[in-house]
């Protein structure tokens, strides 16, 4: 078995991370975090980091002059930490190609839906389950895939329905779909620390 050591990107209050920090601990994840890092100083998985004295780095582009720096002190943070695989758990941000080719491969990013249905920029956390109830779905779900340049086009690894309910409103969908991403997000890891996931193409073959 093969140790993840995460690199842990998050832009909100933290959840996924949390539930993947659980997994740890509680033995089912064959991980460590190494860092966690956010776009936003507020974020609330900076402060859980903290919390557990994990390294928490704020980093945004608007730190730096040019986006060759910013990119490059990125990818200098995730190297000083020996970081070996990337989650976006809730990171609203285009990684950027650089990163993406570094890490190819590993990187995965978890999406409240069920994708290639309402991913791409602009759809993330309430957009989404908004946009699932404007065109009447009667299922949305959870999606882990890993991430390629474009924005949620990556190979899926991990797919798990979620039933839309009569009344449902976007909160109320994204409560239910959010137990079941602290659930698959966990578990989809534990396949790439098994070594298990293999890249064909497009897809994914989990072994
Ligand atoms: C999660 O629902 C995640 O799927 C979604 O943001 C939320 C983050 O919650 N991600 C996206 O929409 C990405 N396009 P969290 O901060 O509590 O983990």
């Amino acid at each position: 078995m093969k140790l993840l050591k995460l690199g842990i990107l998050a832009s909100g209050r933290g959840s996924n991370f949390q539930a993947i920090w659980n997994s740890i601990q509680a033995g089912k994840l064959h991980a460590q975090v190494q860092v966690v890092i956010s776009n936003n100083a507020d974020a609330g998985a900076l402060d859980f980091a903290r919390s557990q004295n994990l390294p928490a780095v704020h980093l945004e582009r608007n730190q730096f002059d040019t986006k060759e720096a910013y990119v490059q002190a990125f990818l200098g943070i995730l190297e000083q930490y020996a970081v070996n695989f990337i989650v976006l758990a809730g990171y609203m941000k285009l990684l950027s190609p650089e990163i993406v080719r570094v890490f190819r491969n590993r990187i995965i990013n978890i999406h409240p839906a069920l994708l290639p249905s309402f991913g791409g920029k602009g759809m993330y956390g309430h957009f989404v389950h908004k946009a699932v109830l404007d065109h009447g779905c009667k299922v949305s779900g959870v999606t882990v895939h890993l991430v390629n340049e474009a924005y949620d086009q990556g190979p899926i690894v991990a797919q798990q329905c979620v039933p839309v309910l009569a009344g449902d409103t976007p909160e109320s969908l994204a409560e239910r779909v959010l137990k079941v991403e602290h659930v698959i997000f966990s578990a989809a890891l534990q396949l790439f620390a098994e070594e298990r996931v293999e890249v064909i193409g497009r897809s994914t073959l989990i072994k």
